[in-house]
C-alpha cells in the first residue's frame, strides 16, 4: 500500500516575522572546485515527499523525513541569496515533488526576486501533477523553465511506472504550463528495458506535436528500490538513438541548457531531443553544479556522499550569511571528480533520488 501525504493540500501558513534582506554584495570570486570547474548552478530539493512512487526512484514503502529535519522555506530563501552572492546563476528547485510542499510558492517568489541580483534562471523539475493548479503562479513568480517527468503516454503503464500517478492530470498540467506562457518546456523520460523502451518514438512524436523538448535518461542506481534489477533494465542512450534514427533524422547540436543533456535536432522541427547518459557518456568533466538535499546537506556530487551540513550552519548561526557563504566556499574543496555508478549488485549510494531530486 502506498501511504498518502497527510499534510497536502496544506491549510495553514506559518511564517516567522519577515526579516528584511541584508544588502547583497557582489561575489568577489566565482565558486571554483579543486579541479578548476566553476560552480554556477545550484539545485535545491525542497521536500523528499512526493505524490508518486516512480519505480526507479523510490521503493513502494518509504519513510519520509520529519518536518523538523527539513529546511524551512526561509532557510531555503537564505541559501538562495548566499549562492547568488557567490555567483550562482541558475537555481533549480527539485523534490521529491517540489509542488507538494506547503506554501512553496512563497519560496519561488523570494527566489524570483534574486533575478535582480544576478540570478539568470530560476527553474523547476516537477512530476507535473500539481501544475494545473500552480503553473500560472509559478510563471508570475519568475520561474523561467519547467522540466516535467513523463515516462509513458499509456495511462495503465504510466500508473505502473509511477505506482500512484494519473497520466491525465500530468497532461492537463503540461497544457496549463503552455497556457501560462512557459517556453521550452522539457519532458524527462527515464527509459527502462521492457517497461517503456518501446515508446521512445511515440514520446518524441508527442514532444514534437506539443512543441516541447524531451530528454531521455539512463536510470541511475540510487537507493534500494525493490522493484527491478537495474542492470537488467538498463537501456542505453545509444540504443534509444538507434530506435529513433529508424524514424527521424537526428543531428547533433552543441546547444546546452547548462545541464547534462546532449541535444539532437530533427531538421525543420523546433523540439530538441536530449540524452542524459550517466553510464554511457559520462559528463562529470563539465560538472557545474551542486545540490542541497531537503535536509540541508550540500551534496557535491549526485553519485557520491561528499557533503557539508548547511542546516547546521543555518541553525547555529541564524542570519549570518557570511558564515554560510564561507561554508559553501570551503565545501568546493571536497567536490569529487565524478560519480562512479555501477549497475550490478547493491547500490553504492543508499540515498534515494527523492532526497536530491536528481
Ligand atoms: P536543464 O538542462 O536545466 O533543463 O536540466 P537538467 O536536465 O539538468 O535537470 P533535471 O532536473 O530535469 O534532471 C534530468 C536528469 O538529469 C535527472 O535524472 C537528473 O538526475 C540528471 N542529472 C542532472 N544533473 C546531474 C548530475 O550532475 N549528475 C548526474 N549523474 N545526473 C544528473
Ligand atoms: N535515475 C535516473 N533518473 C531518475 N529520476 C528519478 N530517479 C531517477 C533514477 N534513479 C529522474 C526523474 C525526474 C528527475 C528529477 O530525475 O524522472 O525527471
Ligand atoms: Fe516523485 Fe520524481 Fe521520484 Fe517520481 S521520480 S517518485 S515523481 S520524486
Amino acid at each position: 500500500m502506498v501511504e498518502r501525504i497527510s499534510s497536502f493540500p496544506c491549510p495553514i501558513e506559518v511564517f516567522s516575522v519577515p526579516v528584511p534582506p541584508a544588502p547583497i554584495v557582489p561575489a568577489s570570486a566565482p565558486l571554483m572546485d579543486g579541479f578548476g570547474r566553476r560552480v554556477d548552478y545550484a539545485r535545491f530539493s525542497v521536500t523528499d515527499r512526493c505524490d508518486f512512487r516512480c519505480v526507479y526512484c523510490m521503493s513502494e514503502r518509504m519513510t519520509f523525513l520529519p518536518r523538523a529535519r527539513i529546511l524551512t522555506l526561509e532557510e531555503l530563501a537564505a541559501l538562495g541569496r548566499a549562492f547568488v552572492e557567490l555567483g550562482v546563476r541558475k537555481i533549480r528547485i527539485t523534490g521529491g515533488e517540489p509542488l507538494v510542499r506547503c506554501n512553496v510558492l512563497w519560496l519561488f517568489q523570494e527566489l524570483g526576486r534574486l533575478r535582480e541580483r544576478g540570478l539568470a534562471e530560476l527553474v523547476l523539475t516537477t512530476n507535473g501533477s500539481q501544475l494545473e493548479r500552480l503553473a500560472a503562479d509559478l510563471k508570475a513568480a519568475g520561474v523561467a523553465r519547467l522540466n516535467i517527468s513523463l515516462d509513458s503516454l499509456k495511462p495503465e503503464r504510466f500508473r505502473r511506472i509511477t505506482r500512484t500517478g494519473e497520466l491525465d492530470g500530468v497532461l492537463r498540467g503540461i497544457r496549463a504550463a503552455q497556457a501560462a506562457g512557459f517556453q521550452r518546456l522539457k519532458l524527462n523520460a527515464v527509459i527502462l528495458k521492457h517497461r517503456n523502451h518501446d515508446e521512445v518514438v511515440d514520446l518524441v512524436r508527442f514532444a514534437i506535436d506539443q512543441g516541447l523538448d524531451i530528454s531521455f535518461i539512463e536510470e541511475m542506481p540510487l537507493g534500494e528500490i525493490g522493484d527491478h534489477d537495474r542492470a537488467e533494465m538498463y537501456y542505453s542512450s545509444d540504443a534509444i538513438r538507434a530506435d529513433l534514427a529508424k524514424v527521424f533524422s537526428l543531428t547533433r547540436t552543441t546547444e546546452s541548457t547548462g545541464g547534462p543533456s546532449r541535444y539532437y535536432r530533427i531538421p525543420g522541427i523546433d523540439s530538441r531531443i536530449g540524452f542524459i547518459s550517466p553510464h554511457s557518456h559520462n559528463f562529470c568533466g563539465d560538472c557545474n553544479r551542486v545540490r542541497v538535499s531537503a535536509e540541508g546537506r550540500l551534496l557535491l556530487c549526485l553519485g557520491q556522499e561528499h557533503s557539508v551540513d548547511l542546516r547546521h550552519v543555518l541553525r547555529a548561526h541564524p542570519g549570518d550569511r557570511e558564515r554560510l557563504k564561507q561554508a559553501i566556499i570551503a565545501a568546493m574543496a571536497i567536490k569529487p571528480l565524478g560519480h562512479d555508478f555501477r549497475l550490478g549488485g547493491q547500490p553504492v549510494i543508499l540515498r534515494h533520488m527523492n532526497h536530491t531530486g536528481g
